[in-house]
């Protein structure tokens, strides 16, 4: 046939010319693509992983339901005790779990870009600190990560306290009934930031947190599919799907909460005032005059928040989620509580634009995009598990009400910092419930230079996505005895210092590890102590119930169904408790 055309030219159309060179030409192209890709081809034949099927890999695995992605990608994954490859078509991804492996990756200077799958966060998160990388990132983390040190969480407490008191009240609405926390964790976490990271009201909104975080959660789905489809991957298929269109909704009632915060905080800060905005002012009987200064014009500016001088605590030993031995840029100078004013988050970006530092208005929404998000899915997926987790072991959350109760001795009062302090079985209880269900149960970094394992004799190729998948890896049986049974003893200071420190990474750890640490620790502690001081928790569920969902942040797909009981005289059910005037009634 091909002759034929040939020896007659009027068969020659373009046409026939274009389909006649296709294939040959796609076949060179396809050898060059190989060839340029023999070494990562070469280093990943010597990896260990399950067979997959030709050209495709382990494509069809990850379609589906994403629990059950998960729970394959685990069962897939559990033959191999160091390393896993999968190939998702062209796509290499290595999965490691042994401690040794986790540390060179995850200290290094050098394997600190995300993986490409970060990009799809690009028109929600901008080139916020999550995914940017080079020299952006380097001096906005150098910028931010003092905005979280433990002087300005301390003068989050009063707010820490008040937002969960008034969790506390809403719950009352869902009597005895099964429910699922998660929506009033989200809520909160939600409103808990605007009022301290942000520093202005939680009324900002025009709704409830929960309606920011409702968006935020079908936008993580929206991520979480263009992962793993091959062909959303692609901005052009993608922007003629449903979802394109879904995105852009969503990111209108996301982007819509941040510009506002932001023209809240600058017309304070035309006004000079300094602090958060939310702080509440009560009369000598108790009684609430306002719960914020949001917006008002007419003078009445809160002068600039002076951080308490607290009975000054050495935090030596506290982990506030890692191993001791792991220390990162939020562990500077922990013990000098009182010397150095720090500014909270935004009051610190808004300062310092106004000061000329090398921060645009754009770059100020995209980290106040990336703080918002965050700093509350991650704490209410965490808040959830750990609520979920009480109502299953008894006899665990026993000691914890134990604990409170010798603390607070029945009082009312506010949870202050050294009381945090003091809650060291429910801190132990946190820390398990972060070792099994980390939120962020999957850290991906793209490797631009090839990584010898510690671990084997394994090289992981540049040009490989390579995953810390902390979920494997806090449960790997050759670290924890019984990695699958909620013991929080696995945290006693004695097993602690005989782990490797790099067993535990709830928070990543490293150059690139979670600015929100401590914000997170500190507020989970003041948060859940609350619930339950006033709540005990049960549920009908047990954990082989669970069906975890891995949609970028962990989740439970049946919700986290838990039911309460009110255990004592709920006194800060009844109405707000004074916090900057009157001092709070010691009984
Ligand atoms: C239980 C709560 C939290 C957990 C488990 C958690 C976990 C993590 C993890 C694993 C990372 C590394 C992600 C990666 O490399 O891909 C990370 C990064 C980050 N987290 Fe958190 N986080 C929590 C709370 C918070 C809070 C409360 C904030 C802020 C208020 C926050 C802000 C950030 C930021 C800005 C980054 C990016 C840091 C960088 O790349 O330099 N997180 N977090």
């Amino acid at each position: 046939m091909a002759l034929e055309v040939l020896k007659d030219p009027q068969m020659i159309s373009p046409a026939s010319v274009f389909y006649f060179l296709l294939l040959p030409l796609l076949s060179l192209w396809y050898i060059y693509w190989r060839m340029s890709r023999r070494h990562l081809y070469e280093l990943a034949d010597r990896l260990p992983g399950p067979k997959g099927l030709p050209i495709v890999g382990q494509l069809f695995d990850v379609l589906g339901p994403a629990s059950s992605v998960f729970s394959t990608v685990i069962r897939k994954s559990s033959e191999f005790p160091h390393v896993c490859k999968m190939w998702l078509g062209p796509k290499l991804l290595v999965f490691i779990y042994d401690p040794k492996d986790v540390e060179i990756l995850l200290s290094s200077q050098v394997y600190i870009d995300k993986a490409s799958e970060y990009k799809f966060f690009k028109p929600w998160l901008g080139d916020g600190l999550l995914i940017s990388t080079g020299h952006k990132w380097r001096s906005h983390r150098k910028l931010i990560a003092p905005t979280f040190h433990l002087n300005v969480l301390k003068s989050f407490i009063d707010l820490f306290n008040e937002n969960s008191r008034n969790v506390v009240r809403k719950l009352q609405s869902e009597g005895g009934k099964t429910f699922d926390c998660h929506d009033y964790m989200s809520e909160a976490t939600v409103e808990i930031l605007l009022e301290t990271a942000m520093g202005v009201s939680k009324k900002t909104q025009d709704k409830s947190g929960y309606e920011y975080a409702l968006a935020v959660m079908k936008m993580c789905d929206i991520l979480h599919l263009r992962h793993r489809s091959l062909f959303l991957r692609s901005e052009f298929i993608f922007t003629l799907s449903k979802y394109y269109k879904e995105q852009g909704r969503l990111l209108d009632i996301i982007h819509g909460l941040t510009k506002k915060v932001i023209k809240y905080k600058k017309e304070a800060f035309k006004m000079g005032t300094r602090g958060s905005l939310a702080k509440y002012e009560w009369t000598e009987n108790g009684e609430l005059i306002t719960e914020s200064l949001n917006g008002n014009s007419n003078g009445n500016a809160q002068k600039e928040e002076k951080v308490k001088d607290e009975k000054v605590t050495t935090v030596e030993g506290l982990s506030f989620g890692q191993a001791e031995g792991l220390k990162d840029d939020l562990d500077v100078d922990d013990n000098n509580v009182g010397e150095k004013k720090r500014l909270a988050f935004l009051d610190l970006l808004l300062e310092s634009a106004q000061n000329g530092a090398t921060i645009t208005d754009t770059e100020i929404k995209e980290q106040v995009d990336t703080i918002m998000f965050e700093g509350h899915d991650t704490t209410a997926a965490g808040s959830s598990f750990f609520l979920s987790l009480m109502g299953i072991h008894q006899h665990i959350q026993d000691r914890v009400i134990d604990e409170l109760d010798e603390i607070f001795q029945g009082s009312d009062r506010h949870c202050t910092f050294q009381d945090t302090l003091e809650m060291k079985y429910l801190e132990r209880c946190l820390m398990e419930t972060l070792r099994m269900y980390p939120p962020v149960p999957l850290i991906a970094r793209e490797l631009q230079e090839d990584l010898k394992l510690a671990s084997t004799d394994h090289v992981i190729p540049r040009g490989a996505t390579i995953t810390v998948a902390t979920i494997k890896l806090h449960r790997n049986p050759l670290v924890y005895k019984n990695p699958n049974v909620f013991d929080p003893d696995n945290f006693l200071p004695e097993r602690q210092a005989n782990r490797h420190y790099y067993a535990f990474v709830p928070f990543s750890a490293g150059p690139r590890s979670c600015v929100g640490r401590k914000y997170a620790m500190l507020k989970l502690k003041i948060l859940l102590s609350t619930i339950l001081r006033n709540y005990r928790v049960y549920s009908d569920l047990t954990e082989e119930d669970f069906r975890l969902q891995a949609d970028i942040i962990l989740k439970r797909e049946e919700g986290f169904r838990v039911r309460l009981k009110p255990r004592k005289p709920q006194a800060s059910m009844k109405s707000p408790t004074p916090t900057n005037t009157a001092a709070p009634t010691m009984s």
